[in-house]
């Protein structure tokens, strides 16, 4: 989800059109496509954001996700930044649409088959609010859609106590529910929602096969049903879960990616400062061109450190722990103080093999960590780097 955006990028006009005539092929329940969408620029985009804060009328009320999930930190930065989006979609459904619909002799004739019992007759009927789920369908592919054209998007809830007057700034009829708003835009730098912090469920906590309870691909893992009397019961297979479910459920992802990023930027500061001081010393030495690769690689750590230290910025943390980490031993460059200098800088050259040795490992323990995908990302390229630099020393000590 994007939540800022680019105030002097307009959205194309054409672009825009395609966007809402794929959302308006949504799936639907019976055909019934029981919902509007309402696109708002310009100055009812204003009067959108007047209404829903409240500043239409009376004191300010809302704004902030109405998902429920946490608050952001800070309920003005969330409306700064959704207010620069150039397009808002209400999106709407149609309750009765879907009562008519199932009034309709197709599906009466059909009401005693399992999948259309209870409706037709009447909104309580209904298990499940199709209407809803078919707004969301089409908010759904208006999100995509956006990504596909290069725009960024936000799916969000009116506040509670608004709907009515947001229904009555833009002419909906009283019968139609407000189901969210999609904001539309060029993405612009966004911090990231807090609510991520909550990092990802499991995968396998999520998919479940035969049984709930019972991890997707369970069986397949080893070829045979592990644990037959487990699956008999519904309990979930315990050597599974062991590995993709913890007792900090939620939590488990983003504390993963926290300790990672602090353990990485340790071992990266360790090692601008070992390559500093291996520079230091191979100037003094008969090798000083080796000097400008050693700086090139404390300047490269430098730059990596801060981007971990910046993408945990987005996400609210600090994982810069370098302070206490100055007056820690150097790992890997242990030997670097004892290295010889002048007519035999090798000791330089070993030293930074042994400390290139242990990054590499570091990048590897890493990525043994269940990341969220965007950290991922950063590691896996970070390590290739990284290992490109020791096999690059690593040279240099084979030739010296
Ligand atoms: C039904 C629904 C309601 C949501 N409401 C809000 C909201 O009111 N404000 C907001 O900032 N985001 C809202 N979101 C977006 C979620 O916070 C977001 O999808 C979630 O944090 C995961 O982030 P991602 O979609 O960027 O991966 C909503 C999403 C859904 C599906």
């Amino acid at each position: 989800m994007v939540r800022s955006y680019d105030p002097t990028r307009p959205v194309d006009d054409a672009v825009l059109t395609d966007l809402l005539d794929q959302a308006s092929r949504a799936p639907s329940a019976g055909h019934s496509q029981g919902r509007d969408l309402l696109v708002l620029r310009g100055e009812a985009r204003e009067r959108f954001w007047d209404v829903t804060t409240g500043r239409a009328a009376g004191p300010s009320a809302g704004g902030p996700p109405s998902d429920g999930l946490p608050a952001p930190a800070s309920p003005d930065r969330w409306l700064s930044g959704l207010r620069t989006a150039p397009v808002l979609v209400l999106c709407l459904s149609d309750p009765d649409r879907y009562v008519a619909r199932y009034a309709e002799a197709d599906k009466v004739a059909a009401r005693a088959s399992p999948g259309a019992a209870g409706r037709g007759s009447g909104r309580d009927a209904w298990p499940v609010p199709y209407w809803d789920v078919d707004s969301g369908m089409a908010a759904m592919l208006l999100l995509l859609g956006a990504v596909d054209a290069g725009l960024g998007a936000c799916f969000f809830g009116v506040p509670d106590h608004r709907h009515h007057e947001v229904r009555d700034a833009f002419g909906v009829p009283t019968d139609r529910r407000l189901v969210g708003v999609v904001s539309l835009g060029h993405p612009a730098p966004d911090r990231r929602s807090p609510s991520l912090r909550r990092g990802r469920r499991p995968f396998a906590e999520i998919a479940h096969e035969g049984r709930f309870g019972v991890p997707f691909g369970a069986g397949h893992v080893v070829g045979v049903d592990p644990d037959p009397a487990a699956r008999a019961h519904g309990r979930p297979l315990p050597s599974i879960h062991k590995c993709t479910s913890r007792p900090d459920g939620y939590l488990s992802t983003m504390s993963d990616d926290k300790s990672a990023a602090k353990d990485l930027v340790t071992t990266l500061k360790d090692g601008q400062n070992g390559y500093t001081e291996a520079a230091d010393k191979l100037t003094q030495s008969n090798r000083p061109e080796w000097a400008q690769t050693m700086t090139r690689f404390a300047q490269q750590r430098g730059q990596f450190a801060q981007e971990i230290v910046d993408m945990g910025h987005a996400y609210g943390d600090d994982v810069d722990e370098s302070g206490s980490v100055v007056a820690a031993a150097h790992r890997g460059w242990l030997s670097l103080k004892d290295a010889v200098t002048g007519d035999d800088p090798s000791g330089v050259l070993d030293a930074a093999v042994q400390g290139e040795d242990h990054s590499v490992q570091a990048y590897e323990e890493a990525l043994k960590k269940d990341l969220s995908a965007d950290f991922r990302t950063v590691v896996q390229r970070q390590h290739a780097e990284v290992a490109a630099a020791r096999d690059e020393v690593k040279g240099l000590q084979t030739a010296s």
